[in-house]
This record gives C-alpha cells, structure tokens and sequence, in this order.
C-alpha cells in the first residue's frame, strides 16, 4: 500500500486549511450578513464568536484527524469502536456532499460571471439591465448547469491529483493570490466617490441592530465560513505531521479566515454605498449589485472598471474552488480508506453524485421553482439542512466527543505534541474548558433557541 500523504510544513497546513475556510462564506455571505445585522457591531460578536466557540470546534475536529491520521468514519471507529459514534462518522460522509452540491451551483455562477466580466458585459448603457440579468441568467436550464458542471468537474480534477500533488499545491498557490486581490479591490472600493459612508458603517458598531438573531447568524456564519461540524477540517487535519503545533496551525487558519472576511467586506461595502444601495439587499449583493456598479463605474475609467469585475469573479471562483475540494476530499477519503476503492473512482462517483443532487439545485431557480421541500426550494432546503442542522450538530458533537468520550491524557497529549510544547502546555486548561463547557453548551443553547423561533 503506498502510505498515506502528509502536508509538507506548517505553512501548508495553514494554506490548505484556511483554503476551506477562505471561500463563497467569505465574499458572498459574510458581506450581506454584516449589511442585515448593522455593521461593526455584528463584526465583533462575530470575532468573540470565532475565537470562543468555532476554535474550539476547529481544535476538536483537528485533535480527532491528527489523533486518528484517518477520515472521519476510520477517525470515529479507531477512538470509540462498535460505540454509536459511528454514527456521526457516517453523517459527516453525506453533509459535505450536501454542502458541496449546492456551493457547485454558485461556484458555477461565480464561473458564468467571470466570462461575463471578461466579455465586457457589465457596461454603463445596460447598468439598469445588469441587475436583472442574473435573475434571468439562474433560473435559466442550461447556463448555469453547464457552469456549475465545469465547477464540480475542476473540483474532482484537483481532488484526483491527491492531497500534495492537488490540493497542497493548489491552495499554497491560490490563498497568496486571493489576498493580493482582495487587497487591490477593496483599495479600489474605498476609493470611489462616496465610499466613505461604506467605510462608517463598518468601523461604527449600531447595536441597536444586534437582535438575538444577530447571535445564531455570527454563530452559524462563523462555522460555515470555518467548514466546521461536517468532518473537513478533521479529514484535512488527518494529513498534519505529528510534530505540528495544531493550536498554532488553527489560529492561523481562523485569523487568516477572518482577516479575508473582513477584506471581502471592505470590497463590497463601501462600493455599495458609494452607488447608493442599501446594504441589506440581501444575497444578490454579488451577482446583483456589484456587476450593477461595475457597470456604473465604467462610466468614469472603462479599462479599470472592467479589470476589477474580472478579478472580483475570479476571486470568488477560486475561493470557491479552494473549499470545494475539501468538501469533496471527505468523502474520497472514506471510499479510499475505508472501501479500498481508487482515488480514480471515488472521484468519479463523488462526482456524479454531487452533480445528480447539484442539478436538481440548479433548477430549483428555474424549471424546478415550484417543488418545495418543508416549504423551501430544493437549494434552500439543502442550505438550511447543511447550515442550520447538520453543521451545528456536528460541531456540537465533535466537541462533545473531545470533551467527554475522549480521554482528557490523549486530547493534552495531542494539544502538546506528548508536553513538548510548552505554550501550548500552558494554554491547555483554558483551552479544554472552551471545547468541555463553553463551546457545547452555548451552541446547544443557540441551537434550541434557534428552533423555538
Ligand atoms: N468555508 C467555506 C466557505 O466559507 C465553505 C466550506 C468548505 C464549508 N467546507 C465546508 C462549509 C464544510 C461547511 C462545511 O465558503
């Protein structure tokens, strides 16, 4: 049997990681939350949220994959055998691909959009018409299948390659990348006319806005933006040497997560304002407004204009592409592990079967709209299932699952590499306490909260 690949260095794992973390959460999802729950007020429960309850459950998950080196299933079934964790094994096989075959429907708009940038397509004489066009491009059938096929299809690809020859390699090329851009559009989205105003509203918290709500979305947010509760950071985790500082490698991967997110909002935001939007207009914000300002700020420099819309897509496509592999790596590895199948084919079936779902997705825009499921489209529902179901149990799990089934020894022994590292040795009990107490019953609390209304 060829042994089992490991990411080279640290800075590999914290690229590779924070590519999952870095994608459509950051730029699609983050900006138009911050926009509903007014501003910088959200933004900073958003960072207690990060660091108090989503580390915690990036450690668990981390401490299970090092601990084990197998996928979540193997992971489960080496540290409870024959126990019912099993069960959250198997559960974390299926929500990636849940999550995976909604997320290939906006990576293939994020595609769609990119070509549209490129063929000049975003001008001011359509300004007006740029907003409507995506309505009409996504409920349309075969665009954005077409698109999102040629997603899913550059996923697999990456995923085939391997863990070092693909996604290492892909992600230490691509994180770099995303900052650089993201960086020269929010320079250039501070910078126009009337922007200002966008910039206020990120640095001036309004906590008149934070209702309860505010707390379960910064919750759910932080974990979707973290890949938290579904087994891809375990499954990443399971390729790290046992001589890395995962504490170390988690805040990295958080801290670059959040500074990417807060990047993506100092690229939207102010050119929302500076075009007079209101900010809360919701998940539009990307494919909707933005191409809309482009157009409009064609007006003043063409050439810059369109340069900007081109990088913002493809910004977005390979943020999406970065997490999208981890989604799918998952899975590959279970088959690969766990059912000696070939990473060859374990990728063509993830493949076919994420696409199978992934369609019936695309169309519930269009052709399929009038099919609901608990009174949600079939995207919806696949959303809300992933977002407010599956990840949050999963998360609370895994945390229960370090917490109190693993021996407290072997989580300091995997915390400290054995005691040798010694700051990590000193911040162990506050560390245990977040993933014992505090991360378990607040997401428990929120959870049922969120369920009652
Ligand atoms: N974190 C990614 C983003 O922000 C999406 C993602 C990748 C994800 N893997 C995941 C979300 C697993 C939930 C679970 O876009």
């Amino acid at each position: 049997m060829t042994p089992r690949e490991n990411f080279g260095s640290r800075a590999t794992v914290i690229m590779a990681m924070a590519g999952s973390a870095i994608g459509l959460g950051n730029i699609w999802r983050f900006p138009f939350i911050v926009g509903e729950y007014g501003g910088a007020a959200f933004i900073m429960v958003y960072i207690v949220c990060c660091f108090l309850l989503s580390m915690p459950i990036l450690l668990s998950e981390t401490i299970i994959g090092r601990r084990t080196h197998q996928g979540t299933f193997g992971a489960m079934n080496t540290l409870a055998p024959g126990s019912a964790w099993k069960w959250l094994g198997l559960l974390t096989i299926f929500s990636p691909l849940i999550i995976l075959s909604y997320y290939s429907v906006v990576g293939g708009w994020s595609f769609a959009y990119l070509c549209k940038a490129i063929s000049f397509q975003f001008k001011p004489e359509n300004a007006e018409s740029v907003t409507s066009m995506f309505g009409a491009f996504s409920s349309s059938t075969w665009a954005p299948l077409a698109c999102m096929v040629i997603f899913l299809g550059l996923t697999a690809l990456i995923v085939y390659l391997g863990v070092n020859k693909g996604i290492e390699k892909f992600s230490k090329i691509s994180i770099p990348v995303l900052f650089v851009l993201i960086v020269i559009i929010a320079v250039y989205s501070i910078t126009l006319p009337g922007a200002g105003e966008g910039v206020k509203y990120l640095i001036k918290p309004d906590f008149s806005k934070l209702t309860p709500g505010a707390y379960a979305s910064a919750l759910g947010q932080s974990f979707f933006s973290l890949s938290l509760g579904v087994g891809t950071m375990l499954t990443y985790a399971s390729y790290v040497n046992k001589n890395e500082n995962i504490i170390a490698s988690a805040g990295g991967t958080a801290f670059f997560d959040l500074l990417f997110a807060i990047l993506a909002g100092f690229a939207v935001m102010p050119a929302v304002f500076a075009a007079g939007i209101t900010p809360s207009s919701g998940p539009g914000l990307v494919f909707e407004t933005l191409p809309f300002i482009f157009a409009k700020m064609g007006a003043g420099g063409q050439i810059i204009s369109v340069t900007v819309s081109i990088l913002f897509f493809l910004t977005i496509l390979v943020a999406a592409l970065s997490s999208s592999i981890s989604m799918m790596e998952v899975g590959v590895a279970y088959l690969v592990e766990e059912k000696k199948v070939s990473r060859h084919k374990a990728t063509i079936s993830l493949f076919l079967i994420t696409l199978v779902v992934g369609i019936l997705c695309s169309l519930s825009f269009g052709t399929l709209s009038d099919i609901k499921l608990f009174g949600l489209t079939i995207f919806n529902f696949c959303d809300r299932l992933a977002s407010n179901f599956l990840m949050t149990v999963g998360a609370l799990l895994f945390s229960v699952f370090v917490g109190w089934k693993m021996d407290k020894a072997a989580v300091k022994d995997e915390l400290t590499n054995g005691g040798t590292l010694k700051s990590s040795s000193k911040l162990f009990p506050f560390v245990y306490f977040l993933i014992k107490y505090v991360a378990p019953v607040t997401i428990a609390v929120i959870f049922i909260l969120g369920f009652i209304g």
